[in-house]
């Protein structure tokens, strides 16, 4: 097939990069002013820990310092659109994302943000992959980037224990559906009716859930995104190679994983450390997973969201063989007076653009 026809065409995953505050809050240091245990939330959630920004950190910044090393991961410089997934953004009026396409110097880029909490990255993921699949662009950063420490009530041991804040990027830009990297089929779905189930109430400051009335409606909706995703893909269930599943509780992952048939090996899981990140919560997973080895070039994946709105959603690519690069908050920053960021070491190998056979 003729890669430049466009029903040929589809965007590809070419580099990925995390952004993580370097202050850690473990289970402990919360136990000390909250009603909990380390126990009760490693047993409940599998969180052990999570990061939390310095005090005058904003969104933009996380955000600027992922897509910073996402474009280093990709070895490019330029980018034409640039979407912000987030629930935190800085100010209600403008969006973020174009804060963050100036500070990388891409100047005149089309950036908006996109608002669907912790689906935000497969929402982002689908609507820059359309893009590019129609021509509207030839590449784009897709960002995920959350300062829940604003919007968490500290007193609130239902929130409190879960959410952290970070930010993960991808570069996405135009190959074909054989490529390793291939961004291949989406599936997206809400239901309003579940809007009070996590929310922050209109005219206040804190973000309120209904934790366990999310889990239950969560297993079912991820499962099923998940299956209709890789059934779009022509995938059987025991063809998903990884199942990257947004990281809300590892007892969600592993009751959809059960339904999926998938065995644990399969199931991406970094929650223990950096606990639930909304919507840098996939990209996050994904890089720790690259970074642990986890995951072959051409490996066939399923990513799956579900949080607010209530919303969920899936995507089904294949693993490109790149390595994620990462950022601290506080480099971040010094690469944002510097505008460039230096990748860790030689790309691997197989990084690059490769064909499934
Ligand atoms: O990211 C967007 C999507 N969000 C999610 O998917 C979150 C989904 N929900 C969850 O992950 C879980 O519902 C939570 C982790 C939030 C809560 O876990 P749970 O197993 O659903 O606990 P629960 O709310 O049913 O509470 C069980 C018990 C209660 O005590 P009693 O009534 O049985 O005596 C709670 O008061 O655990 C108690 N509890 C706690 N104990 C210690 C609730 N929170 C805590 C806590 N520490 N932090």
């Amino acid at each position: 097939m003729n890669s430049q026809q466009p029903f040929d065409r589809c965007a590809v995953l070419a580099g990925l990069g995390t952004c993580l505050p370097s202050r850690i809050v473990t289970n402990d240091d919360l136990a000390r002013r909250l009603d909990t245990s380390h126990e009760w939330i490693h047993e409940r959630t599998g969180i052990a820990r999570r990061r939390v920004a310095a005090p005058g950190t904003e969104t933009a910044h996380l955000a600027e310092a992922a897509a910073r090393a996402a474009l280093a991961s990709a070895e490019r410089t330029s980018c034409d659109l640039v979407v912000v997934a987030t629930t935190t953004p800085d100010r209600t009026c403008p969006a973020t994302a174009p804060r963050v396409a100036s500070a990388l110097g891409l100047a005149g880029a089309a950036a908006f943000d996109l608002a669907a909490v912790c689906s935000g990255f497969v929402y982002a993921l689908a609507v820059a992959s359309s893009m590019i699949e129609a021509g509207t662009c030839r590449n784009a950063l897709v960002i995920g980037a959350e300062l829940y420490s604003t919007i968490i009530d500290p007193e609130d041991r239902g929130t409190a224990i879960i959410f952290g804040d970070g930010a993960g990027a991808a570069y996405l830009e135009q190959g074909s559906r054989s490529d390793f990297g291939a961004v291949l089929e989406h599936d997206l779905g809400s239901d309003g009716n579940g809007r009070d189930l996590i929310t922050v109430p209109p005219g206040e400051r804190y973000l309120r859930m209904r934790g366990r009335e999310v889990y239950v409606q969560a297993v079912p909706a991820m499962t099923d995104s998940a299956l209709r995703v890789a059934k779009s893909a022509g995938w059987q269930n025991g063809d998903i190679d990884a199942f990257v599943g947004h990281q809300a509780n590892i007892r969600i992952l592993r009751s959809v994983a059960k339904r999926l048939g998938l065995p644990e090996e399969r199931v991406i899981t970094n929650i223990e450390d950096v606990g639930n990140t909304a919507a840098a919560s996939i990209p996050l997973a994904l890089a720790s997973a690259a970074d642990q080895h986890r995951l072959r070039p051409g490996d066939r994946l399923v990513l799956t969201a579900f949080g607010g709105g209530l919303t969920w959603g899936s995507t089904a690519l294949t693993w490109p063989g790149i390595r994620p690069v990462r950022l601290t908050d506080q480099e971040g920053r010094r690469g944002a007076d510097r505008h460039d960021a230096p990748l860790r070491g030689p790309r691997p190998p197989e990084a690059g653009r490769r064909r499934s056979p």
